[in-house]
């Protein structure tokens, strides 16, 4: 019933999946104090090779980025190094990773760097504080010059490259769930009055500077981007956000990503402004690879994907209560519900 998920797939002529059920990116907060991914971390991605494709906890760009303990990174040897580890031991298995590449924007916090602001398109702060840590609460960000916003593009490219030299097989940019990219594609976030910001064109041109960039160093086959038209994380949604989204994926038709992915928790959630689910309004507005996500089981993933809603099944908590999903589906064994407190543990 479900045997479109073994299809394999072909992201482009470079890259094909084995089939087309992908584990998502899940952050775990288990890489070492320096940031370093570590072996365990490398046995738990090694086990859940079987699946299409990996995409790798979000993995910060640097050290401003951070926003929760103990997320990796990519900027320096060291954590190069530790996703060696990762890598081949993900290829030794016959599996493919790419590596999620991340900056949280407002949700940082200097606590993890030592800093004394964050980053973000405004000076709009976001209520809250830290999950797990509530003393950390979020601080009015600062809005970012011309010149940070050109770092953050070339820092972007830069742990691209460094996610090809430790063996991963692309990178997926993290634009999704209200983070930094996804702070410039929303109103609630983004009042800047320069060509970062006020119409559809401006908001879109730090998202796209950045896909333009990595694509130019890494190349489009390895190029991929998440995006979270339905504002539901750390962001208030806007009316107006609907033509933003619509600019900005008029113009990723005319690009060459390996794969869309949308970042979403319940795909049955639906938003006014875009007239109802976020997937729906992005299949209609892109014809290209796109992958789904957010509550699915493999059965009703299968269906949408025979309904044509989208093409690739991302599975996220239930990869983390079972390693050996993929197999479990084709043996029909029965599958291990998710909790909460299986977060404590890397399996
Ligand atoms: C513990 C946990 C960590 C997550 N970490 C990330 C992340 O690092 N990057 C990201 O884009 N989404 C992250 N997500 C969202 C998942 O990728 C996925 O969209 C979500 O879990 C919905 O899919 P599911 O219903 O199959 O779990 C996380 C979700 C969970 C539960």
């Amino acid at each position: 019933m479900t045997d479109n998920l073994f299809q394999p797939f072909a992201l482009n002529d470079k890259i094909e999946l084995n089939n087309r059920i992908i584990m998502a990116p899940l952050t775990r907060c288990m890489a070492d104090d320096n940031l370093v991914p570590t072996r365990a971390m490398a046995d738990y991605y090694a086990k859940r090779a079987d699946s299409g494709l990996i995409i790798s906890e979000a993995t910060i760009i640097r050290p401003d980025g951070q926003g929760y303990p103990n997320t990796p990174g990519i900027y320096s040897e060291a954590q190069i190094e530790g996703w060696r580890k990762v890598t081949s031991a993900v290829h030794a298995k016959g599996g493919k990773i790419f590596a999620q590449l991340w900056h949280t924007g407002r949700v940082a916090h200097p606590h993890f760097f030592d800093g004394d602001y964050v980053l973000a398109p405004s000076a709009e702060k976001v209520e809250g504080s830290v999950p797990r840590m509530r003393d950390l609460t979020y601080i009015v960000p600062k809005a970012a010059s011309i010149d940070e916003i050109t770092t953050l593009v070339n820092d972007f490219a830069q742990a691209a490259a460094n996610a090809i030299d430790a063996g991963f097989d692309g990178v997926e940019i993290h634009g999704a769930n209200g983070y930094l990219i996804d702070q410039f594609l929303h109103h609630d976030s983004n009042k800047r009055d320069d060509e970062f910001g006020g119409t559809p064109e401006n908001m879109s041109r730090f998202p796209l500077a950045i896909v333009d960039e990595i694509a130019a160093r890494i190349g489009w086959n390895k190029t991929a981007l998440r995006i979270s038209p339905g504002a539901y994380f750390n962001m208030a949604g806007d009316d107006k956000d609907r033509d933003v989204f619509h600019y900005l994926l008029q113009k990723l038709e005319q690009r060459d990503l390996a794969y869309l992915h949308m970042g979403l928790f319940d795909d049955s959630m639906e938003f006014d402004y875009l007239g109802g689910g976020a997937t729906d309004f992005v299949r209609k507005h892109y014809t290209k690879t796109l992958m789904g996500v957010g509550g699915y089981t493999a059965q009703t993933g299968s269906e949408a994907i025979s309904e044509n809603r989208f093409d690739l099944l991302a599975i996220g908590r239930p990869f983390i209560a079972n390693p050996d999903y993929v197999a479990k589906l084709q043996t029909g064994e029965s599958l291990k519900d998710y909790s909460d407190d299986m977060l404590m543990e890397l399996v």
